[in-house]
């Protein structure tokens, strides 16, 4: 495997997962309430984030995808805080300095409280607030962001948050799934405006949650569209439906399903082997197939999050070393793939799940807020 050296190769992590007491977010208030996993002071990375780099960079990574959280730096409506984004100018310069390419990422799941009250994304008043967030980040990080994330995951966001009701704000439906997606795709064309606005050769885009699809049974003709149906649904509605409004596309991949006619094959735990401590299927082929039905938008792609939580670091330097692969076999095949980010760089608040599952390429002691490198990491390092 030959990897191009222009080539990003990094690790991922969200802003509520690893800072440390966003006290003005949705998350936060549940958390408080007892509905959620308390995320407390996290990874804090919020103080600690010099050190995370640097070990990044020990890792021989080049790129680094970070998330701003929006209830930090508009913890009242219409209200900036100066302290914050301040905070978020070194993090970005500190990335800056140890010479990493920068993805940032403005809506990773969770709100700032007042824009939960008012509704969230179905809200209008609060989309236009988001791209008005979006535009301002431009404004202050123009100098020293390469690619913006808009929003994270749509349907992960939508199915939790709204389907299932197990995320803020706990609502469950299919007519609520409905209109939050639709709201989605309008706050993301909002922001894209706003920050294009601001400067048109900004790169812009959002991190699609695609997942691979196969009949169950082979040549079997239902379920053969059974697969084609759901991934017309799940991959590819949100995508076409800002087709115009992005400049590449993020994709997280994470799950392959075997589907079979009606309703088999859905879950995404499973015992069967390899998987990871949470039970998902480890597949590589399922990212290379992934990306090459990527390759009908013709813009280029970033693998914007994948990897697994794996406490015994078992499997982890195996999964890198197949995902790339196959990253590199897409690539080979014509899709325009520029860059791989893993999640995560650090172990962190698996949001409902909380400090369980460990994600990291570099293992955190809560307790102590020790970091240690995986073995994995230096199995990465050496691809590099
Ligand atoms: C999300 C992350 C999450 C990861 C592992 C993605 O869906 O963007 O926030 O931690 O998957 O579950």
């Amino acid at each position: 495997m030959q990897i191009p050296k222009d080539f990003l190769l990094g690790a991922a992590t969200s802003a509520h997962q690893v800072e440390g007491e966003n006290i003005n977010n949705d998350w936060w208030y549940w958390e408080q309430k007892g509905k959620l996993p308390e995320s407390g002071v996290a990874c804090d990375h919020y103080h600690k984030y010099q050190e995370d780099f640097a070990l990044a960079k020990s890792v021989g990574l080049n790129a680094q995808r970070i998330g701003i959280e929006w209830a930090r730096v508009e913890p009242e409506p219409g209200i900036m805080d100066r302290g914050e984004i301040n905070h978020y100018r070194n993090v970005l310069k500190e990335l800056r300095k140890q010479g990493f390419a920068i993805m940032v990422t403005l809506h990773h799941f969770t709100l700032p409280r007042w824009a939960s009250e008012e509704g969230g994304f179905l809200s209008n008043r609060v989309r236009i607030a988001f791209a008005d967030f979006a535009g301002m980040m431009v404004a202050e990080f123009d100098d020293l962001v390469d690619w913006w994330i808009t929003i994270n995951e749509p349907e992960v966001y939508t199915a939790m948050g709204y389907g299932k009701g197990v995320w803020p704000p706990f609502k469950k439906g299919l007519w609520f799934m409905y209109r939050v997606q639709r709201a989605l795709v309008k706050a993301h064309k909002l922001a894209f405006s706003k920050i294009k606005n601001q400067n048109p050769k900004a790169q812009v885009g959002i991190a699609k949650n695609n997942a691979a699809y196969y009949p169950a049974r082979m040549g079997n003709p239902f379920d053969q569209l059974l697969v084609w149906c759901v991934k017309a649904i799940r991959n590819h509605t949100f995508l076409k439906a800002i087709v115009k409004y992005q400049d590449f596309i993020g994709l997280n991949f994470y799950f392959t399903h075997w589907l079979s006619f009606p309703f088999g094959g859905f879950d995404i735990k499973t015992t069967r082997k390899p998987h990871s401590d949470m039970g998902w299927f480890i597949y590589p082929q399922g990212l290379k197939d992934v990306l090459l039905e990527l390759k009908q938008y013709n813009c280029p792609i970033y693998v914007t999050e994948n990897g697994l939580a794996d406490t015994a670091d078992n499997y982890r330097g195996d999964y890198l070393r197949d995902h790339l692969g196959a990253v590199f076999a897409a690539k080979e095949l014509g899709a325009d793939v520029r860059g791989y980010f893993y999640w995560s760089l650090l172990d962190n608040y698996e949001w409902h799940e909380g400090f369980g599952p460990r994600f990291g390429l570099i293992a955190v002691d809560y307790p102590t807020q020790t970091r240690t490198l995986r073995e994995s990491a230096k199995i990465f390092k050496e691809l590099i």
